[in-house]
């Protein structure tokens, strides 16, 4: 007799989180979970678990019989002037909150296990990855493609979730799954942010406190600029404003202010359809990156 778990009826806590660090592990887990008649949805992060990543996890377990989460700390999404070495890494306490929740597993490889020696194959998407944060992280899209590309190909999940705070990844993401015909729904969940605005973010554990006090700025002057965008009218003006402000509550440098199509993020004159206004800045040594809707 099949055994089909109801997610919505199963209490928080109520389910342990298993652990796998291994491909053909999870394959079997999941080969018996689908064997079972149940649907799988996927939540591909880096670790350094926050509000952020679980409303992942929430939204995956409002329609998944089974939670997947993944935690990788992908070194071929970081340029080697990056943060790689120093990025957060707290495993215990990313799956203390993943079994508060109820994830059924806990997909934790090693380097070796998702990159073995002669490992020479990489995706690539072009177009969608050029501009904004592709142009000054010009290796980043290239090991998220083929990461998460690698993640879906080991769990064949029914879904998989992403958050809009990164937005151009989130739009690649999709991209690559339909041009390769992933069987897969890609899922953006709304940004979670802090009481005072900020985006969450693992890379908000970098700032100090006088940069903590300023970095909600980023998503007051995203607000206002898809405030100040007259419909129809040129979106430069709002957008020279916004960096003007940037600059004056400490931002810098600005990498990027930019207000684009929705979905294929090309670059905007004037807001005639669904737009996104997207930014980049630094707060002292820390990249902050943003988004809101326009339109
Ligand atoms: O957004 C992230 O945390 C990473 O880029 C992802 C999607 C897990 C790929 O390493």
């Amino acid at each position: 007799m099949q055994t089909v778990r109801n997610r919505k009826t199963s209490k928080p806590g109520a389910t342990q989180t298993e652990t796998v660090r291994d491909v053909a592990t999870l394959r079997a887990k999941v080969r018996e979970w689908r064997l079972n008649g149940e649907s799988i949805g996927l939540i591909p992060t880096m670790g350094a678990l926050h509000e952020g990543h679980l409303a992942l996890v929430k939204a995956a377990m409002r329609t998944c019989d089974r939670v997947v989460a993944t935690i990788f700390v992908n070194p071929t999404q970081f340029a080697p002037s990056e943060d790689f070495e120093s990025y957060p890494r707290d495993e215990a306490d990313d799956i203390a909150k993943l079994n508060a929740l109820s994830t059924d597993l806990a997909f934790m490889p090693n380097v070796d296990e998702m990159y073995a020696d002669g490992f020479s194959t990489s995706v690539s998407v072009s177009g969608l990855t050029e501009g904004l944060c592709g142009a000054d992280r010009p290796h980043f899209f290239g090991g998220v493609a083929t990461v998460v590309t690698k993640l879906l190909l080991q769990s064949l999940p029914d879904r998989a979730y992403f958050g809009e705070k990164d937005y151009q990844q989130l739009q690649v993401v999709r991209r690559m799954a339909r041009d390769l015909d992933i069987p897969v729904s890609i899922v953006g969940v709304p940004t979670i942010r802090e009481a005072d605005g900020l985006a969450m973010s693992s890379r908000n554990w970098y700032l100090s406190p006088d940069e903590r006090a300023v970095a909600p700025a980023l998503y007051k002057t995203l607000l206002e600029i898809a405030e100040n965008i007259d419909r129809d009218g040129p979106c430069g003006k709002a957008i020279d404003a916004g960096s003007t402000a940037l600059a004056a509550a400490g931002f810098g440098p600005i990498d990027y202010i930019s207000v684009c199509d929705a979905e294929t993020l090309e670059p905007l004159e004037r807001v005639d359809r669904p737009a996104r206004v997207l930014a980049a800045a630094y707060l002292g040594r820390t990249r902050l990156i943003d988004n809101v809707a326009a339109g």
